[in-house]
Formats: C-alpha cells, structure tokens, sequence
C-alpha cells in the first residue's frame, strides 16, 4: 500500500468515535500502521477488524486516557508491535454543556480530566517514542470552543483552551527534537458528541445559525486536516491552530 502516511505508525485516542472513526479510516486509506485505543473493548476491537479486512495493519487498545497505566501499556504495544510511534492523535473528549454556576464540582472534574489531563498524559507518556522516530507528528483535538467564549460549556471551554496553549508549548520544547505538535479546532461536527442537540434542534442550533456556511460538518471533512498535520506535508507546520469550521470564528 503506498500513501501519504507510508511508513509510519500512529495511534488514535476517541478512535471509535466519529471523527475518531473517520480519521482511522482515513489514516489506513493512506497506509498507515494504527494502533485504535478506545473505552469500550468490543466497539475497538470491531473497529479494528474492520480497517483490517481493508489490508491494514492495526492494533486495538482499551486506553482510557485518565489512566497513566493504561498510556504505558498503550505505548509499549505500539513499542513491541510496531517497532515505532511517529503519530499521536489525541481525539478522546467528552463534553458538558453547563455554565460557570450550574457546572458541579464532579462534572467539572471529569472534563478535565480526560480533555486536558489526557491530552498531557498522552504526550508525556508517548514522548520518548516519539522522539526516537525523529519525525513524529502530535495532533491535539481543540475546539473553537478553544478560541471563542459560548456563554455555555464552562469545563468544556477551559479544557478545550488549556489543549490549545499546551499544544503550543509542547511545540516550542519539542522544536528541535524531532516532534511537531498542533492543535485542530473542528466546529459544529455531527457525530455522537453532539448528535442529541443536532436531533433537537437541527439547523436551527444556534451555532450551526451562527455558522456562516449554515450547517453542521462530516467527520470526514475533520479527517483531513488530521491527515495534513500527521503528514510531511506539513513539516514546517508547528505550534498551529487548524480550524475546521465552515467559517464560524471568521466573524
Ligand atoms: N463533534 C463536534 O462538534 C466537536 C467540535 C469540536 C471539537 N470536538 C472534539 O473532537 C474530539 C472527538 O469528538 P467526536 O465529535 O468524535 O465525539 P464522539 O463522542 O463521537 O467521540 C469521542 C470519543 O472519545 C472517547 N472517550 C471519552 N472519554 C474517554 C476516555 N476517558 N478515554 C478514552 N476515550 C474516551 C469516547 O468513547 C468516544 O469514542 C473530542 O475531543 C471533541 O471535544 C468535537
């Protein structure tokens, strides 16, 4: 299989979820060896099977991104399967709608813990890997909830702007050691994260009016901005926010 990703391996947090899901498919298309690391055994596992029947080479892990132990045994698959770690896609999220006085201490707590504690968990466990590819590639999931305020989701927003800052640190301590580290900033994207306000509301959710090209994306229109930073194509590109939104920060 030849592609743009050629070579390289990558593991994918969230990878079961839908832009999780696209970016795999995506990443395999352009052959890739993956490592797929989810919550849910049987959901990863099917996910693998099925990138597999496409001809490609893929592992499934069971990584909640909350537990250091299960970062270690995830990088030591990827260090015993594979021989290798070129990228890390830090997709897992949840989010929580509340603002600043209706957010509890519990929800508040969650959402960082695996939005913010998890992307930094995953960078620091995988670093060393990382490093000894000499040409790896981080990609941390923001939001344009990392950029503007909603007036909503407090913990989300914290956490989603926390990503954004850390990303560009670790791009500044990782510059000249091999390691490119960026930040992706989805919109309104339809997948299961936000698939009960889009059944509610439909185009009429507020910031899908608020965007300018009036609708929700497709995962797979995130996938390719995943694609371009895990790539050489981008190899002068660090420290960056990309921002896939249908034009929803452009006013
Ligand atoms: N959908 C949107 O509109 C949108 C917009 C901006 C940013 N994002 C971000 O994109 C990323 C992917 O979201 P999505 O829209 O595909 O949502 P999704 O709910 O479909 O996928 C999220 C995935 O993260 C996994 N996850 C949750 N907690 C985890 C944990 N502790 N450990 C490991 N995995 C865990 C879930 O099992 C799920 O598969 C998230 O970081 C989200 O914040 C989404």
């Amino acid at each position: 299989m030849s592609g743009r990703l050629t070579g390289k391996v990558a593991l994918i947090t969230g990878a079961t979820g839908g832009i999780g899901q696209a970016t795999a498919e995506l990443f395999a298309r352009e052959g890739a060896g993956l490592i797929v690391a989810d919550l849910d055994h049987d959901t990863t596992d099917k996910l693998a099977a099925r990138l597999k029947a496409e001809g490609a080479e893929v592992l499934a892990v069971r990584l909640d991104v909350r537990a250091p132990e299960n970062w270690d045994e995830a990088i030591d698959l990827a260090s015993r399967r594979f021989g290798r770690l070129d990228i890390l896609v830090n997709l897992a999220g949840v989010v929580d709608w509340p603002g600043i006085e209706d957010t509890t201490k519990d929800d508040w707590d969650r959402v960082v813990a695996v939005n913010q504690t998890g992307t930094w968990l995953g960078m620091k466990t995988a670093m060393p890997l990382l490093r000894a590819s000499g040409n790896a590639s981080v990609i941390n999931t923001s939001s344009v909830l990392g950029l503007i305020g909603s007036g909503a989701a407090a913990a989300y927003q914290a956490t989603k702007g926390a990503v954004r800052l850390l990303t560009k640190t670790a791009a500044v301590e990782y510059a000249t050691r091999g390691v490119r580290v960026n930040s992706v900033h989805p919109g309104v994207v339809a997948t299961p994260m936000i698939q009960d306000l889009l059944d509610e509301q439909g185009d009429q959710q507020s910031d899908i009016l608020r965007t300018p090209m009036r609708r929700a994306g497709g995962p797979d229109e995130i996938a390719p901005a995943m694609l371009f930073l895990a790539s050489d194509e981008s190899s002068f590109v660090t420290g960056t926010e990309l921002v896939v939104d249908g034009g929803l920060t452009a006013h």
